[in-house]
């Protein structure tokens, strides 16, 4: 048996301490000296740091920054000042390590003695991860430091579109994707998940143009170029967000609204037409939404995700907008981080499924209550397929548990379907093992003691034994919770989504392919999610007859509807038919969502269409975003 207490309570440094958790985590600390049996250990200091910073930040913290940049379209730079507010945890610390990716520093200041003085820095090599080291001299009680720079116009947290890249064609419009690590491309930060720091910013713009940040906008909103933002709940890096463009907004309620061009603002408003009621469901859940108001932004096609939780106001991709509702689990997604991932962060990205396995379980657990346990099984169902796709291809077993290995190459590796359906059937097995009536509130708990702290599995292990397990120890075994956590594949633990409406479609597929009639296939009533369950499960061996014929009668290769075209495609690509090439060829060009697009010029290359698809790529390459520009330049480099 392990003692989880006597390293950490026992007065040891403050530097050990804080190198080991947040300083104010504290799971029910027992009293310093008594020794409390606990089922897991904690993290060794050593291994419980960030790996993807160079920010010195268990000496030396950053509590705040303000922004003060101008945005020019021109430069494709944001250039001006940040301001840093620390706190020192190591008194003696004479240097503040700072995370820098692309920028070019003027000048560093730091405040002390009630003056502004100039102070010595250094910029370390460009390392293609992590980018630069930037550590600033700090003279005897400085508490702040200013630092003159600007961005580079190749800044991979932001894309610059040339009005020809809107769907207004008059503007330029600019957005940035911050996470896993690119806030550092932006300004100098301790771009770590660990830190939590406020903000505020002033945005200088061309008038013409509007700019939003993850932050409550100061003043009236007036379109004149020069905007300030406050945030003033301590976030993680990550969540900064900027964009700037010429949009619309359209109200749903007296908190909650979306902004976006305006050939979609209609349809966009009436898409998300539910989040209120998502919002309800998420805080009768898990108590109250704690960020004031709660907007959208419906970004242009090439934003590279299918949506960002950034504070107060989420990045959505285009392809949402189906005109049936039926892909508004990505709003649920995005809103459900408001939460865990936002309010309760991961530490370190190997905790990712903190962030992006909760969110996926309280998402579903929203389209549950709002649309029925149908609905909620069918997308358990898809993910599980999803799920069991990403563990047979992971590129080495460590990447299929939960808690991700101290050696990742790189954060992104943690956002595969393991964290996120992973840690949802994880939370399910749960859920189901306790019962809701004491599961539920114990989630809710969970939020509020770890609100505004970024925290670890350990910590998340060590309050569930206290707060859940403890009180109910035959629900679950230690070995049941480690197959999940810390053991490669898929636990038989599983919970199996059974789906009749899933059921249904595969019987009628069987007795189609059994040498029934395809038109009798009842396929009116169909959701998207039983088309992507039909499509998905097409056999291999399908003839190109059947894809012409279920392309005549379905007219799948030119789907409006994203997911499904993805689908179909997918299938199209593998079976060789052809008659899919020019609509997918449209597709490319016109959507930049790397969900899709990544795993579409993947098969491709698999399929020998490479020559086919560096040729699409070559047209479709100026608009995608620089991080699908990384990834798809590494799939044709293979
Ligand atoms: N936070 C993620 C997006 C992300 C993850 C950006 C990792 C950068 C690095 C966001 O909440 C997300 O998960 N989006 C999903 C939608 C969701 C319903 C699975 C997406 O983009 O598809
Ligand atoms: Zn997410």
């Amino acid at each position: 048996m392990i003692y989880r207490v006597a390293l950490l309570f026992s007065g040891l440094t403050i530097l050990l301490a804080a190198c080991s958790r947040e300083p104010e985590v504290s799971a029910t600390p027992p009293e310093e000296g008594v020794e409390k049996e606990a089922t897991w250990t904690m993290l060794a200091p050593e291994d419980a740091i960030d790996p993807f910073t160079y920010a010195n930040y268990n000496e030396v913290r950053v509590t705040n920054v303000d922004l003060d940049l101008k945005v020019s379209f021109d430069e494709k730079t944001l250039t001006g000042a940040a301001e840093i507010d620390f706190e020192r945890l190591n008194p003696e610390a004479a240097i503040l390590v700072l995370d820098a990716n692309d920028l070019a520093i003027s000048n560093v200041e730091a405040f002390s003695n009630s003056d502004w003085v100039e102070t010595a820095y250094t910029m370390g090599e460009d390392d293609p991860v992590l980018g630069s080291r930037l550590e600033i001299s700090l003279p005897n009680g400085a508490k702040k430091v200013r630092i003159a720079y600007g961005t580079s116009p190749d800044a991979e947290g932001l894309q610059w579109l040339s009005p020809e890249q809107t769907a207004g064609k008059t503007h330029p419009f600019m957005f940035s994707q911050f996470q896993p690590m690119l806030a550092r491309s932006m300004a100098p930060l301790q771009d770590t998940p660990a830190v939590r720091m406020t903000y505020s910013a002033h945005i200088k713009t061309p008038p013409a143009l509007i700019a939003l940040m993850s932050a409550r906008q100061d003043q009236s909103g007036n379109r004149d170029g020069d905007y300030t933002f406050k945030m003033s709940q301590p976030i993680p890096s990550y969540l900064l967000a900027i964009v700037v463009g010429d949009f619309g907004f359209k109200a749903i309620n007296d908190h909650i609204g979306v902004y976006a061009e305006d050939y979609i603002l209609s349809a966009s408003a009436a898409e998300f037409a539910d989040t209120p009621a998502m919002e309800e469901a998420n805080a009768a859940l898990y108590g109250p939404y704690r960020w004031g108001r709660y907007d959208m932004i419906v970004l242009p096609p090439s934003f590279p995700f299918g949506g960002m939780e950034n504070p107060r106001l989420s990045f959505l991709t285009p392809t949402l907008i189906a005109g049936d509702k039926s892909l508004t689990n990505v709003v649920a997604h995005e809103l459900a981080h408001s939460w865990s991932g936002n309010l309760v962060t991961n530490a370190t990205w190997r905790d990712a499924w903190l962030n992006e396995g909760f969110t996926s379980y309280v998402e579903n657990r929203v389209m549950e209550a709002l649309y029925g346990e149908s609905r909620a099984v069918m997308e358990r169902a898809l993910d599980l397929e999803t799920l069991k796709r990403a563990i047979a291809e992971a590129d080495r077993p460590e990447l299929t548990a939960l808690k991700m290995p101290a050696d990742l190459a790189h954060p992104d590796d943690a956002f595969s379907q393991v964290s996120y359906a992973g840690g949802m059937f994880f939370l399910k097995f749960l859920e189901e093992r306790f019962g809701r009536e004491v599961f539920d509130p114990f989630i809710k708990g969970y939020f509020d003691h770890f609100a505004f702290q970024s925290i670890t599995t350990e910590d998340f292990l060590a309050y569930f034994e206290d707060n859940l397990w403890t009180d109910h120890p035959d629900a679950v075994t230690k070995a049941e919770i480690d197959a999940w956590v810390f053991e490669p594949g898929l636990p038989d633990t599983v919970q199996n989504p059974q789906s009749d409406a899933f059921d249904k479609v595969t019987a009628q597929q069987s007795a189609w392919l059994g040498g029934g009639d395809l038109a009798g296939i009842e396929t009116a009533a169909w959701t998207t999610h039983e088309w992507l369950h039909f499509i998905n499960t097409l056999p291999s061996d399908l003839s190109l007859d059947d894809f012409t014929a279920l392309d005549g009668l379905f007219s799948l290769s030119t789907s409006q509807n994203a997911e499904i075209a993805f689908a179909w495609y997918m299938k199209a690509i593998a079976a060789g038919y052809e008659p899919a090439l020019d609509p997918l060829d449209a597709f490319l060009m016109r959507v930049g969502r790397g969900k899709f697009i990544y795993r579409l010029y993947q098969r491709l290359v698999d399929q020998d269409k490479r020559e086919w698809a560096e040729a699409v790529y070559e047209r479709a390459r100026p608009g995608y975003h620089p991080i699908a520009q990384r990834r798809i330049d590494a799939i044709f480099a293979e």
